[in-house]
């Protein structure tokens, strides 16, 4: 490797700007290296990105894309088939885990046929020490291993997989894991999987230290940006065709702590709001313990704000709650809810619930099922708990048996889905707004699009409608979607 090289890929930045400033060096080096790769093969080399996990994830996995594509890359809809294929992981849950080791497996199998195959795996699973020994040991065809921290750095280490050593057998695989950052790197290229719509982080990491979540461990300490540099970026994406927006963060309600200016997250919320052709403004997640009337008091007055509020319960039981470190009560849960729906109109309430957690009893399962009784919620996410290795609630005794669990597991699961219909059902005949996304999959003479509220619904249409709000009527509740008409006029 020429010395120049292996001095851009060892420099160590002191700020944003110097990062940013090696970040384009070395994206003009592997566009290099690409391109003499490319003219050895006699064709283009194609990427493809697989994406587990959540929003922040699939946000990630665009600025991989973006700098792939950067770098001389196109897409590859076929993860087989591609030159460079990268994983990002999730590690929320054990089943988590499985599932991508289970994956990763039958890769080898393939990059054995192609041995030029370049297998990188990032995220949070990656970011984990003992998942990712696992790779490196059981998995050494695996040639390029990072983490949550260094997405950003990705142009330079591609550099360093496409220069290093491959003679060095299973000593090549090129580790970086960063154990923090305080850099935040956004000026980067980004290839968005929708047109219309697209997430922006607001905040990465979380403190929050729930007692059964691996998210802190893996994501690190919670790190605001600063307003200016949300608002440039979403201006730059509303120029860029973009209608609809998500503000991603792991607790957005607590956006702005640590930050120089003072702003609140409500307060945010009111400056996209200013921007124009945003149409339609999401969030995720809401933590209850954060959820300020003021925020209550934005969304009722918005006119872009999505009658929709993902907001975690994970357990109905004050107890099980104090336990989980989730600093509400059921109470206090249910008292939010109902004034979020009594002051926002048309709201959708949604959750995500575990069960199994330790010491969770029959009583406390009750409660759960109360609170879905009493919120109405219009959908709700159930899982089964999962011990994640150093989290407090791994070491606690009373885990509760599989079959109890299953058992538990299936009556709340039961509860939700009658909720969840009895509230869709609410909206069956009247005539809602849509973002029309897409032509439908499964039959392409319908347009499927989404409400407000989340909800999707499919419709006879003509593609040109795509990236429009229109009005629909909505005939046909079906559970999780409608089936419905397109109207001219209200
Ligand atoms: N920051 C978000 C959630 C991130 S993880 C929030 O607090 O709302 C998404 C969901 O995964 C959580 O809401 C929780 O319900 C679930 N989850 C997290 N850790 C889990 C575990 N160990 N076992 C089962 N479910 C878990
Ligand atoms: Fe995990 Fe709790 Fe943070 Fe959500 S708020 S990511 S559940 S620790
Ligand atoms: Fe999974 Fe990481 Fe998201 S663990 S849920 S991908 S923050």
């Amino acid at each position: 490797m020429n010395n120049s090289i292996t001095n851009v890929i060892n420099k160590k930045p002191d700020n944003d700007a110097e990062e940013l400033q090696i970040i384009r060096q070395c994206t003009g080096i592997a566009k290099e290296l690409v391109a003499d790769r490319s003219k050895a093969a006699g064709r283009a080399l194609t990427y493809h990105v697989t994406t587990f996990g959540c929003q922040m994830n699939a946000r990630d996995s665009e600025k991989l894309a973006g700098i792939l594509e950067e770098c001389g890359y196109i897409r590859e809809e076929d993860e087989l088939d591609a030159d460079i294929v990268i994983y990002n992981t999730c590690t929320v849950r054990d089943n988590a885990n499985q599932k991508f080791f289970g994956h990763l497996g039958s890769i080898g199998a393939i990059k054995k046929k192609r041995p030029d195959m370049i297998i990188g795996v990032c995220g949070c699973l990656a970011q984990e020490e003992s998942a990712r020994e696992k790779i490196l040991s059981s998995f050494s065809f695996v040639d390029l291993v990072f983490g949550t921290h260094n997405v950003f750095d990705f142009a330079r280490l591609l550099v360093r997989v496409l220069t290093r050593d491959v003679t060095k057998g299973k000593g090549s695989t090129v580790t970086d894991i960063w154990d923090d950052t305080d850099l935040i790197v956004e000026d980067i290229p980004v290839k968005r999987n929708f047109k219309y719509r697209s997430g922006v982080n607001i905040m990465f990491g979380c403190n929050n230290f729930c007692s059964y979540c691996i998210v802190p461990y893996v994501r690190g300490r919670e790190r605001s940006r600063k307003s200016a540099d949300i608002i440039d970026e979403i201006k730059r994406l509303s120029a860029d065709g973009v209608k609809e927006i998500m503000l991603l963060g792991q607790n957005v309600n607590s956006y702005g702590r640590g930050l120089e200016e003072k702003i609140s997250f409500a307060q945010l919320l009111k400056k996209v709001e200013e921007i124009d052709g945003i149409e339609r403004i999401r969030f995720m997640t809401s933590h209850p313990k954060d959820l300020s009337d003021e925020l209550i008091d934005v969304m009722a007055a918005s006119k872009k704000i999505c009658r929709h509020i993902h907001l975690p319960l994970q357990s109905g039981s004050t107890r099980i709650l104090k336990s989980m470190n989730r600093h509400y009560t059921k109470e206090q849960y249910v008292e939010l809810a109902s004034k979020i729906r009594e002051r926002i109109c048309d709201i959708a309430i949604t959750t995500d619930i575990i069960i199994g957690y330790p010491g969770e009893t029959d009583a406390d399962i009750d409660d759960t099922i109360d609170v879905i009784e009493k919120v109405g919620f219009d959908g709700a996410f159930t899982f089964i708990y999962s011990k994640r290795t150093g989290t407090p609630a791994a070491s606690m005794p009373d885990q509760v048996p599989e079959n109890v669990v299953k058992r538990n597991f299936d009556r709340v699961l039961k509860k939700v889905q009658e909720m969840s219909m009895t509230q869709a059902m609410k909206n069956e005949g009247r005539i809602m707004d849509v973002l029309v996304e897409d032509v439908n999959r499964q039959d392409t003479s319908l347009l499927t699009g989404r409400l407000s509220n989340n909800m999707n619904v499919h419709f006879p249409g003509d593609p040109s409608l795509i990236g429009q709000i229109v009005d629909v009527k909505l005939d046909e509740c079906k559970g999780f979607y409608y089936m419905g008409t397109l109207k001219e006029e209200k």
